[in-house]
Order: structure tokens, then sequence, then C-alpha cells
């Protein structure tokens, strides 16, 4: 049989392998950031990045369960300068596309750093992060579900950007959402989304001690993991429906085997992010997940990943 071919195209942007880090994964300091680079990843995506350097949420704000996590990091990141600083490491060029992940405290903060990074020849492209569940009042958690502000918002950001830009959305769980969202999307050279941000506002408890188990915010987090995977599926396939053809979309949420990365791209996903799994077992993550893709796709005779995206069949089909 001939080769499997799992190299992706993000509007254009070639990936050689369609699985990368999803932000906030161990991407945040100058070694994580290293480990990526030498990495089997197809890309390296940042930890989202303020103006300036923030400590982020008091600890303990990250904790795993055995089907998923909970976060309330608060965004603690080294400010733009040192993400757009490693972006000028002579290796980047020729070894993988950088995605420089945005997440400004308000809306004048966002475009300062998207007209900051788009000096910046080696970031391939942004993601910009309008879901961050955790930093109470901050300016974007409402400009998502305002369709008007969304609008304004995203017509000004194409005014300051050149550069291939897509949004990391949260989970929507109402279908005309999804379908308001593709169609304000569609009206701007948009590259990708990023489906799905951890499911906002969720709560573990430690039973023994009667408590919650992460500090900020009353114990209230960003959930990620294998639970939320059918919420990610979800999302893909109904913007995938929705979407303009040119806008890819990067799957994220409950990838843990090849065989999830295959439920993302049959669905309608050009590629993966990975972010518990990925702090659960480090970067050696992306050699299993690339053979265990491999192995799967031979057992169904796909040599490519176009041989399947988008191809999900309903029952009724
Ligand atoms: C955080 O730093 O609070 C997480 C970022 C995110 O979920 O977007």
């Amino acid at each position: 049989m001939k080769n499997v071919d799992i190299t992706t195209s993000i509007n254009g942007l070639k990936l050689k392998s369609c699985i990368m880090n999803a932000s906030g994964a161990l991407c945040s300091t100058k070694d994580e950031l290293y480990n990526l680079l030498y990495s089997s990843s197809g890309a390296i995506v940042t930890k989202s990045c303020t103006k300036n350097i923030r400590i982020g949420n008091s600890l303990p704000r990250y904790y795993e369960f055995d089907i998923g996590s909970i976060n309330s990091m608060g965004l603690p990141n080294f400010g733009i300068d040192f993400y757009l600083n490693f972006s000028t490491n002579k290796e980047i060029k020729k070894n993988k596309p950088i995605f420089l992940s945005i997440s400004g405290l308000s809306l004048k903060e966002n475009f300062f750093l998207i007209k900051k990074a788009n000096l910046y020849s080696n970031i391939s492209a942004l993601e910009l992060n309008l879901s961050c569940p955790n930093i109470i009042g901050k300016e974007e958690d409402e400009l998502i579900y305002n369709y008007e502000s969304l609008y304004k918002f995203l017509e000004k950001t194409f005014k300051y950007n050149k550069k291939p830009l897509g949004i990391k959305l949260p989970p929507f769980f109402r279908k005309k959402d999804i379908k308001n969202i593709s169609l304000i999307l569609n009206k701007f050279p948009i590259s990708f989304i990023t489906c799905i941000n951890s499911i906002p506002n969720g709560i573990c408890v430690d039973s023994y001690k009667e408590s919650t188990v992460i500090q900020p915010n009353n114990g209230l987090g960003g959930i990620g993991g294998t639970i939320i995977k059918p919420f990610a599926l979800s999302n893909i396939w109904q913007f995938n429906t929705f979407l303009r053809k040119d806008i890819s979309i990067i799957g994220c949420g409950g990838i843990i085997s090849g065989k999830d990365i295959f439920d993302h791209i049959l669905c309608g996903a050009s590629a993966v992010q990975i972010g518990t799994q990925l702090i659960k077992e480090g970067v050696s993550v992306f050699n299993r997940l690339h053979k265990e893709l491999i192995s799967f796709l031979k057992k169904k005779n796909y040599l490519s990943i176009d041989n399947f995206k988008g191809k999900l069949k309903t029952i009724y089909n």
C-alpha cells in the first residue's frame, strides 16, 4: 500500500502534519516552545498573549480527572514581545509554521496586538482567542455573542491585519448561533476557526474534601478533555455546513487517540489541536497520535485526509 499522507493545508498554509498543540498546552515558556519546535507537531501555537506579562489566577488553577480537566488559568503569559522574539529564531522558518495566539484584555488591546504581530514575518498566522472563559469582566466575553459588535470588531480587525487570521471560538449549544456567527464570519477574509475552547463555567468536586478543586472564581473553570469531544465534533460539523468553503476548521476537544483525530476530520476539520492530553503525556503524544492515525487510515484504505474530510454520514442519508 502507498504511504498515508497526513499533511494538510489551513486555507493555503501548508502543514507537514495535521496535528498541533492547543494554545495553553505546554506552549508558554521558552523550553516548552522549543520542545514543540523539535517535536513532530505540524505547527506551534503559542499561549494566548496579552500586551503585558500576566501571572494569571491564583493556584491551584488546573486539575485533571479521569475523563477531562478543569482550568482557570487567567491567561498567564510572558507578554506579546516574548512570543514575537521566539518567532525570530531562524530554526522556525525551515521547521514549521507558528500560530501566534492573541487574547487582548480589551478590543483596543487586541488591535494593538494584531498590528504588532503583523510586523513579524515568521508569524505564519494569528489565532485570535475570543473565548477565554476565565477572566471576569473581559470585554471579549460578550463580543462573540453580540452579532453587531462582532461584525464591527471584525471590520476593524481586517483594516489592521494582513496575515492569515483565525478565531478560536467557544462551544455553541444552539444551532441558530452557529448559523448566525458563520454568516458574519463569511463576510470577512478569515482563514480558519478553531472549535472549541474549553466548555466554560464547569465545576469539579473533591468528594473527600467536600470542596472545589481549583481556587479561582469559586472553583468554576473551563472543562477540556475526552468529556467534551461530542461538543467539539458537533461544532465542527455544524460550522462546516455553514462556513464558506475556503475557511478551514481546526478541531480541538477530547482527542486522546488517532481515531479521535479521524472523527474530527470526518466532521470537517482540516487539522486538530491537542490540549489536555498533551499536558498529560508531553510532546511524545504527537508521535503516538501520528502512528495511530496512520494505522487507522490504512485499515480504512484512506491515503490522505481529503479522502474523508467532512464526509460524516447521517443515519437517514
Ligand atoms: C486561560 O489562560 O485562562 C485559558 C485560556 C483559554 O481558555 O482561552
